[in-house]
């Protein structure tokens, strides 16, 4: 099967003329498109009348002509026979990218204000083309060209069908792209809107990707949650109307995920549909299912509308943000799976993409502002006897910074604590054998700070109105090239000074009083997208110029682990709650979308900073295992029985990082809803390996262990176990399941499989 068949259609049809009193013979011509990955199907036609109507997505099904599901011949509203009731045709049908204000009530993607202040518009389709791989997406700003966040994919890898539509009207053109990739159940959408016109148009809504399924027997899916509590899931059936999670906060935030997924009720991590949708961006955002008077759902994603507006001028273009979608009939965690693949192989990039990250010790959690060369370095020494790899230097390292509430802005070393400057600093680090990374918040301003005190007007602010501060800072108007330019010519000058091979860009506060001094009263409500953009842009000139970096992004925790930011860095902090327990529903959630290649994780020290819980120096380390992997603690000062244990943890995460990185991943129990318990397994591709882990939250009496099924594994082949030395088909350990006997509250088990 081609991944995208074209098919010209003549389609006879007879159908009840109401006008007329009697039945009444029709013809359509349209083109049909089928999208096919190796296990799903995308049907999408254009109609002679030129509306492009959804015919298909969901399980593969190789069938010559799907356009029977148009239903055309039903339906009692179709255009060509009955135009007398327009509206309803247009509020029942199902669309591909539905506009707003021309008779269909459900969400739109598509609506323009033009300049005599009116807003309804149509779409027609124009012409198509097909080309291989994955065009690269961009938007041309006035002074740069931004490339955006997106999949990628070499030419044989995938597929990409450009829909041309046009706006008769106000002669914009609307190119919608669908690619599909011929190795995963992954389709992608994305727009470009064109102003054709001679006039300016006003864009206030532009979204991403819009599906109409036939049906609304589903659960919604959504990764919600706060600071310290990030991703944690939740799942509920489809009702009547809308429901949505979303953001209007500047970042994609702690509170929701771009992520939605629609599963049959019976879905579970190895059975059922699921469609998963996730946004490639990192500012406000919405996700949203609707059910209709018809019992059918219109799931859709992009850009808020919510304080949202674009004026295109003639000529120049509107690119929207990707939105990934992923297919599966064999449950969530197939659908997790095939995110992981796709994120692991054709979002994140550099380097570091398939290399081992280097284990690191960051010394926030250790020091927090209270740190000296002196104090570095001693931490440096005792991680280098241990074996670990990198010391990275948290926040308070610049200007006058002593907590937070200063020197945002002011890139420059604090050489009071720093005595003999960066450069010592880190020649002493590397000599210990050990990498040096650094820390930025570089979007932050805070008002003490020099950069304040010269360009007050940088920061984001509505003249006339006060300023909010949140964490006793600003945050600086990224649309403004100048201040972009500025903070990186300061970064740059930090990483020229020493030898920085690792950068954690932070992002600690959200957007309040959306205004800047710069753009004119008609863009202001561009500065929402323009800010990601401007972000995007400073994070893309990092990584050109400093191939070699490794940069991991984050925000107060993992308030932008979204794959807008996986494009520019391997790896995302996950959250500030190191606490093993809590970790273990933020990384089960986290995992439901995003590999944990990408999850920033850290043995930190207890009683822990956050939730004030103690548990076992191993269970830490079991927990963190599952991600990048570092200690966030005092090694100097941790009781020598952990410390002692530091060692052998590396060892372990080595041995098994391979695994995490990049094998498959299977959740065996669910921690949301039996809250003493959690196990998970990565299995190598190949299936002749895999590391089994449980964690027991509380204790229980102990009359019996727990049987887990394991997941993944070669039913056919028999593996050995590292706990039990025992034999067992794959079968035998997946349909019957092995004996966990844990005891005690945080305690935790690893196991290694291998075939014989
Ligand atoms: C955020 C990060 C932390 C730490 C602090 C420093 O909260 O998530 O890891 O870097 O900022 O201020």
């Amino acid at each position: 099967m081609e991944t995208i068949r074209v098919q010209k259609l003549h389609k006879e049809y007879v159908k009840w003329n109401w006008q007329a009193g009697r039945n009444e013979p029709f013809t359509e011509d349209m083109t049909l498109f089928t999208l096919t990955t190796p296990g799903s199907t995308y049907a999408l036609a254009a109609l002679e009348s030129g509306y492009l109507c959804h015919v298909y997505y969901g399980k593969r099904t190789d069938d010559e002509d799907l356009s029977y599901l148009l239903h055309l011949g039903e339906n009692p509203y179709t255009p060509k026979v009955n135009s007398r009731d327009m509206g309803t045709f247009m509020d029942t049908t199902s669309f591909e990218y539905p506009v707003y204000g021309t008779g269909d009530y459900r969400e739109s993607a598509f609506m323009i204000r033009d300049s005599k202040g009116t807003a309804a518009v149509t779409l027609r389709y124009k012409s198509h083309r097909i080309t291989d791989g994955k065009p690269v997406l961009s938007q041309e700003l006035e002074d740069c060209t931004v490339r955006l966040p997106a999949t990628f994919a070499d030419k044989d890898e995938a597929k990409t069908l450009i829909i041309t539509m046009e706006e008769p009207r106000t002669g914009l053109e609307a190119e919608l792209y669908y690619t599909a990739f011929t190795g995963l159940d992954v389709i992608t959408r994305s727009v470009v809107v064109t102003n054709k016109g001679t006039e300016p148009v006003d864009i206030e809504r532009i979204l991403s990707t819009s599906i109409d399924i036939e049906c609304s027997e589903y659960d919604f899916i959504t990764l919600n949650g706060s600071w310290a509590r990030e991703r944690f899931i939740e799942r509920a059936p489809l009702h009547h109307g809308k429901q949505l999670v979303d953001s209007a906060r500047g970042e994609s935030s702690h509170q929701s995920n771009p992520f939605m997924a629609l599963v049959s009720h019976n879905a579970d991590e190895r059975i059922g549909e699921a469609f998963g949708f996730n946004l490639v961006y990192s500012g406000n955002f919405i996700a949203q299912a609707e059910v209709t008077q018809h019992k059918r759902t219109r799931a859709v994603m992009g850009i808020n509308p919510l304080d949202f507006r674009w004026k295109l001028e003639s000529g120049k273009s509107f690119t929207a943000p990707e939105a990934v979608m992923v297919y599966s009939s064999e449950g969530i965690g197939k659908m997790s799976r095939t995110f992981h693949d796709l994120y692991r192989q054709h979002l994140i990039r550099g380097e570091y993409r398939d290399k081992a990250r280097p284990v690191l010790i960051n010394n926030w959690e250790a020091t927090y502002f209270d740190f000296d060369t002196d104090k570095l370095i001693s931490i440096a020494k005792e991680a280098a006897k241990s074996g670990i790899e990198m010391l990275v230097m948290d926040d308070g390292w610049f200007g006058h910074r002593n907590t937070d509430n200063s020197s945002l802005g002011d890139w420059y070393v604090n050489e009071n604590k720093l005595k003999g400057g960066l450069g010592h600093l880190v020649d002493e680090v590397n000599k210990l054998g050990l990498k040096f990374g650094i820390w930025f918040e570089p979007e932050m301003i805070s008002p003490d700070s020099d950069l304040y005190r010269a360009h007050p007007d940088w920061a984001i602010q509505i003249e006339g109105q006060p300023m909010s501060q949140s964490r006793e800072q600003y945050v600086l108007d990224y649309s403004r090239k100048e201040v972009r330019d500025n903070i990186y010519s300061q970064i740059t000058a930090i990483l020229e000074s020493a030898n920085i091979e690792y950068i954690k860009w932070d992002m600690n506060r959200q957007i309040t009083e959306p205004g800047s001094l710069k753009l004119p009263p008609e863009r202001q409500q561009e500065l929402w997208h323009r800010f990601v953009l401007g972000v995007y842009d400073l994070q893309n000139r990092l990584i050109t110029d400093h191939p070699h970096l490794l940069l991991e992004n984050c925000s107060g925790g993992g308030a932008r682990f979204d794959p807008g930011m996986l494009f520019f860095s391997p790896q995302i902090w996950t959250s500030d709650d190191t606490d093993a327990i809590e970790r273990l529903k933020i990384q089960h959630g986290t995992s439901v979308c995003y590999p944990a290649s990408a999850m920033g994780a850290h043995v930190s020290d207890c009683p822990n900073h956050v939730v004030g819980r103690s548990t076992p120096f191993a269970t830490r380390g079991n927990v963190a295992m599952v991600g990048t992997f570092g200690y966030e603690l005092d090694i100097t000062r941790i009781p020598e029985a952990d410390r002692a244990e530091i060692p052998a943890q590396i060892e372990q995460f080595k041995k098994y990082n391979p695994l995490v990185r990049k094998g498959d991943q299977y959740r065996l129990a669910d921690i949301f809803s039996d809250n003493t318990f959690d196990a998970w397994m990565f299995v190598s591709k190949d299936k002749s390996q895999a590391v089994f882990t449980a964690v027991q939250v509380l204790g229980r009496p102990n009359y019996h262990s727990r049987l887990i099924k394991l997941d993944g594994l070669d039913p056919g082949r028999k593996y050995t176990s590292s706990l039990t030395g025992e034999i067992h088909t794959g079968a035998a350990l997946m349909n019957c399941g092995i004996a966990v006997d844990l005891s005690g509250d945080f305690s935790s088990v690893v196991i290694e499989f291998n075939a014989v």
